[in-house]
This record gives C-alpha cells, structure tokens and sequence, in this order.
C-alpha cells in the first residue's frame, strides 16, 4: 500500500517532468515529441488527477490533423536534435511540422472514457463536442484512403504505424522491400539513448528510412501507394483499435445526437468481418496478413488476442484465446509478451519482439475482462504493477527477469500506472 503511494506520486511527478506545456513527450532524449497513441494513454493518465490536462492532450495532438483528416504519428512542436528522423527528413511543409503516416488510432475510445470518468462535466462536454467533428474526419480518412474496396480491414503502409514497430509480423514483408542504394546517410539517434540489443536491427532501420523516401517521393500520396507501396499489411493493432474506436464514435454520436449512427455502424459491419476472417482455427490465435501476398502472417504476437478489445469474437474463440494465453503464461514470469515465448522469433529483450508492454496489456486485460475471463485481467494487471514496481516505470520489460528496458520515465507506462491503480482501489500490489 506504502509502495503503491509512493509509486503513484512517482508516476505523477514523469507525467509533470515530460509535461512541455500541453503535450507530453514519450521520455526525454529518445523521444521527444509528441506520439499520437501515446498521447491517448497518457491523457488517461493525467485524468486521473488534472482532468483539465488531460483534455489539453488532445488539443494539442490535433493541431498536427491534416486537411484530408489523417492524424499522423508524430508532432514535431518544437524542434529538438536529439531524435532521428525529424521535421527535415520527413520534410511535410506544415505548421507546426509531422510525420505522413499514422498510429493505433485509440483517441475515440479514450474520450469515451475520459467523459465517463470526468468530475468536470461541464468541461467534458464541450471537449466531446469540439473533437468529435475531428476524430470523424480521421476515421473517414481511414476509410476512404486506407480501405477505398471496403474489404473490412485497412491497409497500413509502414510498421511504424502499427505501433509495433519490429514485430516479427512483418519480418518478411519489410525483407521484401529493397534497400534504396541512393538512400541519404542518416546518424540512428536511438542507439545512443539505449543499448542496441533492445532496439531494431540496423538492416530493419535502412528499410525504414527507405519506404518514408518512397512515400516522399509519390507525395503521400495514399491511393498511389495503396497500389504500388512496397510495404502493405492488415495489422490487428490498427483494425482492432479502430473496430473499437468506431464503436465508441457511433456512442458518443448516439450520447450527442450528432447523427451519424448509420455511417458508422457500416463501418463496422465491414470491420467486424475483416477482423473475424483474420482467425486461425489450428493455432487458436488471430494472425497479421500481409497484403502483398494475401497470406496470413503465422507469428503469435501481444496483438493476436486484441480481437477481445474490439469485441468482434464470439465467446468460442475467445475461450481459446484463453487457452493460448495459458500456454504463454508458463513460459515466461510476466505477462503478455509482445511475440509468442514458443516462437523461434521471440526475443526476450528485443523491443517488440518479445518484452512485455504496458499499454498492450492495458487493452489486452480489458478484453478479458469483457469476455468474462477476470482472473486472467487481473493477473495481466497485476504483472504490469509489478513489474513498476519492481523495475520503474520503464518503456518495456524482459517477460522472464523482469529487467527494465529501452527508455526510462516513461509516460504511458506511468499513465497505466495511475489508471491501474486507481481501478485497485487502492489495493494494488
Ligand atoms: C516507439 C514505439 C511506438 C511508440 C513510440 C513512442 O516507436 O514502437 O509504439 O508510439 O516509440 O513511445
């Protein structure tokens, strides 16, 4: 209970110390800008003690909204030298600076729950009201650029969008893509910050840096690229976050009468079967596909249970879901690692290759917990607890030793914190 105090003052005190007026930066050095799925973990963070900041979160994450209601990755609002790649190599003309491409697209669900848990109610309302117009405009972006065919599932065009960023989901898909020989010599920042046997392997970075100068030079230009990008998977992260995003938009539409119900619930008609057809009845788990060939991607990973969160399985596949989550549990001390521990890929301390993360395990909890599976929710959340407070509240961690990895005084792992705490009541560790 001591510990827990102690812990919860901590978490609040990094939310503050990355606080840069309005945003809040993932960790100082290694990355410090503004993420947009960071952006929506960390305000449900601050909500849980400066309902006011929280809601500025958003404020601040929109201004980076194109015109065409993409929402990009990344806001650059001040420049800093200490991160690769910045504003110059991206090189988007706008004010202030982005990336191109997106993330998990959670703010939808985020202000559902922030509405729901708000004191301020007032103060809520009018922040529903002024955001719904703009996450409206983002999810029509998704579906007009990104599922032009209404397959159900998006195409993303960069692992960076997925959140997850060197999965082994998309080892021989970003293999595929040639290296440029023209690409322009860049410096890697991260591998200073943190030791590179946590971080991706320098020939998964020269194909990062190469599909953002082929997606520069067709101008971001996402119809183009949706036929010819040389990177093109369905990522249950993304189509996952956004099915359940989507549910949450028709709610709020519904709550505010903004009407819009019809448009949305054919979204996710259309999402709920996409996501479905992504089930793989041998392995028990849903798999990635990549879009180039039209073949499941058979690796186990952290967002092969996320169907849960969205809420499209039935209660049949979520019990072997169960099943398979059980079979990780003894292999590793911490839950959920980010790859299968059986999978040949995994990599205990590898970035997303294997460490267990806070934020997944967040959604990942949730949806057992809907499913009517508690006892694995809380074992998932008390994993996350301790291994804060065992370790601090770092970026990611080793499922077996527990070991602290990547980046320090990390936001949204601080963030779960308060939010995990809070739902505790007080009883967490
Ligand atoms: C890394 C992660 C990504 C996250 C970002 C900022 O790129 O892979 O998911 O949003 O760092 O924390």
């Amino acid at each position: 209970m001591q510990i827990q105090e102690t812990l919860v003052q901590e978490a609040r005190r990094i939310l503050q110390a990355n606080d840069r007026g309005g945003f809040t930066i993932p960790t100082a050095g290694l990355y410090p800008f503004q993420w947009l799925w960071d952006a929506g973990f960390t305000a449900l963070g601050w909500m849980q003690f400066d309902e006011a900041r929280a809601w500025a979160e958003f404020d601040l994450l929109f201004q980076g909204q194109w015109e065409n209601g993409m929402l990009p990755h990344i806001v650059f609002h001040r420049p800093e030298p200490t991160y690769f790649p910045g504003p110059e190599r991206w090189g988007v003309k706008r004010t202030p600076p982005t990336s191109a491409i997106t993330q998990p697209p959670v703010v939808a669900t985020f202000v559902r729950w922030m509405l729901e848990q708000a004191q301020n109610q007032a103060l809520a309302q009018e922040k529903v009201r002024q955001l719904y117009p703009k996450i409206l405009a983002y999810h029509r972006w998704f579906k007009r650029e990104r599922d032009p065919q209404n397959t159900g599932l998006v195409t993303v065009l960069h692992p960076w969008e997925t959140g997850a960023d060197n999965s082994p989901a998309w080892d021989e898909a970003l293999a595929r893509v040639q290296v440029d020989p023209a690409l322009p010599p860049y410096t890697r920042r991260d591998t200073t910050h943190v030791d590179p046997s946590q971080r991706p392997h320098q020939a998964e970075y020269d194909r990062f840096l190469t599909l953002l100068e082929v997606y520069k030079r067709a101008d971001f230009d996402q119809l183009r690229l949706l036929q010819e990008g040389p990177f093109r998977v369905a990522s249950l992260l993304i189509d996952c976050v956004l099915h359940r995003a989507n549910h949450d938009l028709l709610w709020l539409s519904q709550r505010f009468g903004f009407g819009h119900e019809g448009e949305i619930a054919g979204w996710l008609e259309a999402s709920r079967q996409g996501i479905e057809g992504l089930w793989d009845e041998a392995a028990g788990l849903y798999f990635n596909r990549d879009l180039l060939t039209g073949e499941p991607i058979r690796v186990g990973v952290s967002a092969s249970f996320l169907p849960l969160y969205a809420g499209t399985a039935s209660p049949e596949r979520a019990g072997r879901l169960h099943e398979t989550l059980q079979g990780w549990a003894r292999q590793v001390r911490y839950l959920v690692p980010s790859t299968d521990p059986q999978s040949p890929r995994f990599e205990p301390q590898r970035y997303w290759r294997g460490p267990v993360w806070a934020v997944v395990n967040y959604l990942i909890a949730l949806g057992f917990a809907e499913y009517g599976y508690p006892q694995v929710a809380e074992r998932i959340r008390q994993d996350t607890l301790k291994l804060c407070e065992v370790t601090g509240f770092s970026e990611y961690f080793h499922p077996q030793t527990g070991q602290g990895l990547g980046g320090g005084a990390f936001s949204w792992t601080a963030a779960i914190y308060l939010a995990w705490s809070r739902l505790g009541g007080g009883e967490a560790s």
